[in-house]
């Protein structure tokens, strides 16, 4: 049962509770349907003021109450599956016990305490502790844990939970464990898991020289897949000291691998759960994206425990206090590990294919909201992918070397408390904090304008920030280069008004102009060098600038940029019906992608053309679906033959060996196959089905079967076919498969889609298969947009079907919904009139603010 009731939570509300919760003992009795919970907490009372106790729950049931262990009257408190309210609480410190009972087995919401194949974990972020026990259950109180676990009585299961294990034992036959957690935390990131599973361990020596025994646990039998994992884990935790100065703090650090979870992973003390698509990896079985997905969300989760957990947010609109800084952290060591400009596009990439979007749309949000309907639903890009913007602007703002001595600062001041981005801003030395807060506060992408003119040897660049619909200007930070012939001029020449410059940044307030004379030829500008700021950029469309920076430029994010406008102008003009000059850009392309001094993920990136989404962004309204798909088909095709030569020579190249996993292995893997997805887009399917056939490497089979399925080669069904055959009892493989068939343009994602629905291996209980298979489909531009509304229809009823099960997942698919209003007459009625259906019949607290806001004027 659900009983939140879904009520708008707003900042200005906060106030500190009346009581401290210092100590928690909780005791689990675990049972498949009956696990019964007592809970000991010691609250005192804050100051003088006292009043009664009010904790949360939701669907508890109460079987007994003490007060310093002596049962209470029913009339002294009050309890209901969602509240207990302890009437009058003595005026000195007091210990209440609770005891509750819950069913683990019916937990389909995945919050709160569940069973993953058979394993009891846990989720509680942000919400889901008041479905185990009654608590305060929010993260400015902090508690010292004491975990007492008793097995259910079956088989052999490992029990774990916070902190350090303190003895192990045995009860009529059970198995007991006790943990304790020494650092203070919120209810939110407490953990607990038993069940049958196999472990991979290995040790670490802190920089202070501290023995961590190191344990990943996953389904028995998969162990040797945790191995690129383990070592993940072992170079995240090196990285934090090196980087940041960051040791780890407990004498044990677990990972948990379970199947049924709604996110990607969490980051609870010492006891991580995670997603298995985050952990469990074999080159044969995953790609070198899954691959680069695991030693991202390892490293993020471990860098949490001082992003995070030592230092914890106040209250939840806090949120981009531990996630932005988290990712932004995480950014850093894919980057230094890595190769720092691949990540920086891939990075943008995805944050303006879905961040931007979403800024621009009726999800909109600050990156700090002042109020929110539903907690679940503000773990969105915009709070941690632009979260991550702003302090990566703060490190551009103020330097490496004063960005370390604030995080020094933050650590230092904040260890141990739950804070607040205002607390953590004044950590930095930043000249106007309170204008930089403005990237917290308010929602929307700024425009800044780039006006370049050049006359008698003089050359004038000007930036003029547009702030979004009555935001007010901020702090814009501006690499910037200004590219000759013979490359970069020297910016110290140059006459700044409006704002100064340092090495290669400004600060853009209103507006700035910069100019350089006595030159015999207009230069051309390379602005936001690096992405150096969330922001559209407006500028003159001019195809000969770009392929001057295509050549000159030196930034190879702004180079990637320039390609990628080029292909969306070419898109464009296939969707308007108006010629473009395929061969010109075709010759642009295939000189970067054949270029060595540029490395191999790099040009594989100038292969891939902008994505469907983004021609749907960049039109902005009426947009026919069908006509985007036949755009994008058509310009693959036309570069496909137009670089023939090019591409087979790049594909020629043998591929790495099958169990080379390494950044370069993957870089190499991903040129040849970028090129493979264009060969195979003009026509040319041999190369793909034949590497289809034959490829024992995951990233280079998907590759082939992703491009034989876009361009619905003749041979697309069989090579589907035998992957699924070949790979049907492995979850992992399975979900990519039901991924490829939701993705084709062929006109039958649909019926394909509710087809595989009835495949015996669906099932809308476990959150990768039905995102796999429904959300693929919902990101298919042409199916889902379809002109009579089916696909919206379709996603609707899975919304439905899934809001009283799993209302987090059905109100995250729903999201997919956001572009809606971008599209012509019949789709936007359709897609309206879809969510109206959803508005009508929804149950969940998730899906009604989703689906409200979505149909928002
Ligand atoms: N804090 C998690 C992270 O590292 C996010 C998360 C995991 C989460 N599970 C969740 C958020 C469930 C809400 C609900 O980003
Ligand atoms: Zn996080």
């Amino acid at each position: 049962m659900r009983t939140d009731t879904g009520q708008t939570v707003r900042l200005i509300d906060y106030a500190p509770t009346l009581y401290r919760a210092p100590r928690t003992t909780l005791m689990f009795a675990l049972n498949p349907t009956r696990t019964v919970v007592r809970n000991t907490t010691t609250y005192e009372p804050r100051g003088s003021v006292d009043g009664p106790l009010t904790l949360v729950g939701d669907g508890l049931m109460l079987l007994g109450a003490e007060l310093d262990g002596r049962a209470l009257p029913q009339s002294a408190y009050e309890a209901s599956p969602d509240a207990f309210i302890l009437k009058s609480p003595p005026n000195r410190p007091f210990e209440l016990s609770l005891i509750t009972v819950i069913s683990p087995d019916e937990n389909t919401e995945l919050m709160g305490l569940y069973r993953s194949n058979g394993v009891y974990c846990t989720q509680c972020e942000a919400e889901g502790f008041r479905r185990i026990t009654y608590s305060y259950d929010r993260p400015d109180v902090l508690s010292v844990y004491d975990v007492f676990i008793i097995s259910d009585g079956s088989g052999d299961p490992v029990l774990l939970s916070n902190g350090n294990l303190v003895e192990t034992g045995e009860m009529n036959g059970a198995k007991t464990a006790l943990w304790h957690d020494p650092f203070p935390k919120p209810t939110y990131l407490f953990a607990l898991v038993a069940g049958e599973l196999g472990v991979v361990t290995d040790t670490f020596t802190t920089m202070s020289g501290r023995a961590v025994d190191l344990a990943i646990y996953v389904e028995k039998g998969k162990e040797p897949r945790a191995t690129y994992a383990m070592d993940a884990l072992k170079r995240s935790m090196r990285w934090d000291e090196t980087r940041f100065g960051r040791e780890y703090d407990l004498d044990v650090f677990n990972i948990v691998a379970v199947s049924d979870f709604n996110m990607g992973a969490m980051e609870n003390k010492g006891l991580n759960v995670f997603n298995d698509r985050y952990v469990l990896a074999d080159p044969g079985l995953a790609t070198d994206t899954d691959y680069a997905g695991i030693e991202t969300v390892i490293a993020h989760e471990y860098f949490h425990n001082w992003t995070g957990n030592r230092i914890t947010c106040r209250d939840w609109f806090q949120l981009c206090l531990k996630e932005g800084l988290t990712v932004f952290r995480d950014q850093e060591f894919t980057a230094d590990v890595r190769s720092r400009s691949v990540k920086r596009i891939e990075d943008v990439r995805r944050l303006r294919l879905h961040q931007f979007s979403e800024d621009g749309g009726p999800l909109r949000h600050p990156v700090r909201p002042n109020e929110y309907a539903e907690i679940s639903n503000l773990y969105t890009t915009t709070v941690y992918e632009k979260g991550a913007e702003v302090i990566r602007m703060l490190h551009t703002l103020i330097g490496e070397a004063a960005f370390r001595r604030g995080m020094d600062t933050y650590f230092a001041r904040y260890d141990g408390t739950a804070a607040t981005i205002e607390d953590f801003i004044a950590c930095f030395e930043l000249s106007d904090p309170s204008a930089f807060m403005r990237w917290y506060l308010e929602a929307g992408t700024p425009t800044v304008a780039v006006e370049e003119a050049f006359a008698d040897g003089a050359y004038r660049l000007t930036l003029t920030q547009k702030p979004f619909m009555g935001a007010a200007l901020k702090p814009i930070p501006v690499r910037l280069a200004l590219m000759g012939g013979g490359g970069a001029h020297d910016l110290t020449r140059a006459k700044i008004e409006g704002a100064s410059l340092k090495g290669d940044r400004l600060v853009l307030g209103e507006t700035a102009t910069i100019t350089l004379d006595g030159l015999n030829e207009a230069p051309v500008a390379s602005v936001f060098r690096a992405f150096s700021a969330p922001v559209h950029v407006e500028r003159s469309a001019d195809p000969e600038r770009d392929f001057q920076l295509l050549e000159r430029d030196d930034d190879p994010f702004n180079i990637w940029d320039a390609a990628q406008r080029r292909g969306l102008d070419a898109l464009r003009a296939d969707y308007d019906g108006v010629g473009f000059d395929a061969e010109r850009l075709a010759r642009a392309l295939a000189a970067l992608a054949s270029d060595p001094a540029h490395e191999p993920a790099f040009r594989a990136f100038i292969l891939q053309l902008p994505t469907r989404h983004m021609l749907v962004e960049a039109i902005g309204n009426d947009v026919d679906a069908e006509k985007v798909d036949a755009a994008h088909k058509a310009l693959s095709a036309a570069l496909g033959n137009a670089m023939m030569a090019t591409l087979e020579a790049i594909h020629d190249k043998p591929a790495p060996a099958p169990d080379d996993v390494s950044p370069e292995a993957a870089g190499r893997r991903s040129l040849r196959n970028a090129a493979l997805a264009l060969l195979t887009a003009a026509g040319n399917a041999d190369r793909a089905t034949e590497q289809a056939a034959s490829a024992t490497n995951m990233t280079d089979r998907l590759a082939a079967l992703a491009a034989l399925a876009a361009a619905n080669a003749p041979t697309a069904d069989d090579a589907l076919a035998r992957f699924h055959d070949d790979f049907e009892s492995e979850p992992l493989v399975l979900d990519k498969y039901f991924a490829l068939q939701a993705s084709r343009s062929d006109g039958k994602a649909l019926d394909r889609t509710k087809g595989l629905m009835d495949h015996p291996r669906f099932s809308l209980k476990n959150p990768n298969r039905t995102r796999s298979l429904i959300g693929a489909f919902a990101q298919n531009t042409a199916a889902f947009h379809a002109a009579d509304g089916s696909g919206y229809r379709f996603l609707a009823d899975i919304a439905l079907k899934l809001d009283a099960a799993n209302p987090q997942v059905a109100a995250r698919l729903l999201t997919l919904f956001s572009e809606y209003r971008r599209f012509d007459t019949p789709r936007r009625e359709a897609a309206y009139a879809a969510l109206n259906g959803v508005l009508e019949q929804a149950k969940s607290s998730d899906v009604g603010d989703i689906v409200r806001r979505l149909l928002k004027a």
